[in-house]
């Protein structure tokens, strides 16, 4: 039997950072507000001739070289992403190119559970015996979709990319991926105009509706619900328990969700991974990020059993079991 694990983690953040005091002199909120709802301090904001496929080749190509692999070794590249370059071609094409990647390339959109669908199906093509190698980014450059005009949203959302390589190995690290979608609620968060449903016009652009709009409190309760049952499905098909997770690494959306996830779990506070008060909300690119920020503190250790468990629009959430299989 083959089976999937995780070589190598790296994440890439812009320099630029938008602190929550910036944010008080653009909108009517304080820092306070924003650090006891959302546990957010300041978050990362890409350059102006940055775009997805910037971040995602930088994190990815990282990934690669901490993988010890050459880029001709990739056989794949997946970016999920839910702030594309543009329609198409692909932020994975455009992505390809910059890393120097000849591999087949394409993106997945489930938006903050991507990198979760994303590793579902890098690991099972590595399984079926059909690819050895393939990388896995999640990247976003929200700040484009914000409305910095909408204290609602745009004090939560924030640019990054994280990369993980994914290769054939004798011994399972990918454990269980359950994943899930319930579409009927997909008007809680969207970004209404551009696409084909509502073609842009100077009167939609006035309105707004090239921005992220949301329904905090019903996402924040799908949240709460979703993740903690996500997390035992894929802990059940693991042949797992809760008290076998080393590290729980949600995705990073509110510190509070968060936190209230962690104790719902009855996983103690100091094994659930949080990177979100630098960082803001990275869509896809959280868990990833967290993810690398857990491997850059020295307390991921070989054998240790993770937790990725995700939830966004769509409404979209899944979980993966992994053991960390590198040598420390
Ligand atoms: O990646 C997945 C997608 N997103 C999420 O996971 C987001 C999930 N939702 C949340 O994180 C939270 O619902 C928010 C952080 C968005 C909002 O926090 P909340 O505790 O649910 O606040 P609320 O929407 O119930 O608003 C409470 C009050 C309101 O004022 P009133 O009506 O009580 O007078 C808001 O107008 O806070 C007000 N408010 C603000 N005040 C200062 C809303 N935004 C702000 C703000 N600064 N930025």
């Amino acid at each position: 039997m083959t089976y999937a694990a995780i070589t190598a983690v790296a994440s890439w953040l812009p320099e630029r950072r938008l602190t929550n005091a910036d944010l008080e002199r653009m909108v009517d909120t304080n820092d306070e507000w924003i650090r006891t709802r959302t546990g957010i301090s300041e978050r990362r904001i890409a350059d102006e001739g940055d775009a997805t496929s910037d971040l995602a080749a930088r994190a990815g190509a990282l990934a690669i070289q901490r993988a010890g692999i050459e880029p001709g070794d990739v056989d794949m590249l997946i970016v999920a992403t839910s702030s594309p370059d543009m329609s198409f071609p692909s932020t994975a094409c455009l992505a390809q190119a910059k890393m120097g990647l000849t591999c087949p390339a394409f993106d997945i959109n489930a938006a903050c559970t991507g990198f979760i669908y994303a590793i579902e199906m890098a690991a099972a093509m590595i399984e079926a015996g059909r690819l050895k190698t393939v990388v896995v980014v999640g990247a976003e450059v929200l700040s484009r979709l914000v409305d910095f005009t909408d204290r609602t949203t745009c004090i939560l959302f924030g640019d990054g990319a994280g990369a993980v390589v994914l290769a054939a190995s004798e011994e399972p690290g990918i454990l269980s991926v359950h994943l899930g979608a319930d579409g009927t609620g997909a008007d809680l968060l969207t970004v209404p105009a551009g696409g084909t449903a509502k073609r842009l016009t100077p009167e939609l652009l006035a309105a707004g509706e090239q921005y992220i709009h949301m329904n905090g409190n019903e996402v924040y309760k799908f949240a709460i619900r979703a993740i903690p049952r996500v997390t035992k499905q894929a802990l059940a098909e693991s042949g797992l328990e809760l008290k076998d997770v080393d590290w729980l690494v949600p995705h990073q959306a509110n510190q509070r969700i968060t936190d209230t996830v962690g104790e719902s779990l009855g996983i103690p506070h100091e094994n659930v991974v949080s990177a979100i008060a630098n960082t803001g909300n990275t869509s896809t690119a959280s868990i990833p990020l967290a993810l690398d920020s857990l491997y850059q503190s020295g307390e991921l250790h070989r054998g240790d059993v993770l937790a990725f468990v995700g939830f966004g629009a769509g409404l979209t959430y899944g979980a993966a079991i992994v053991r960390w299989t590198k040598e420390d």
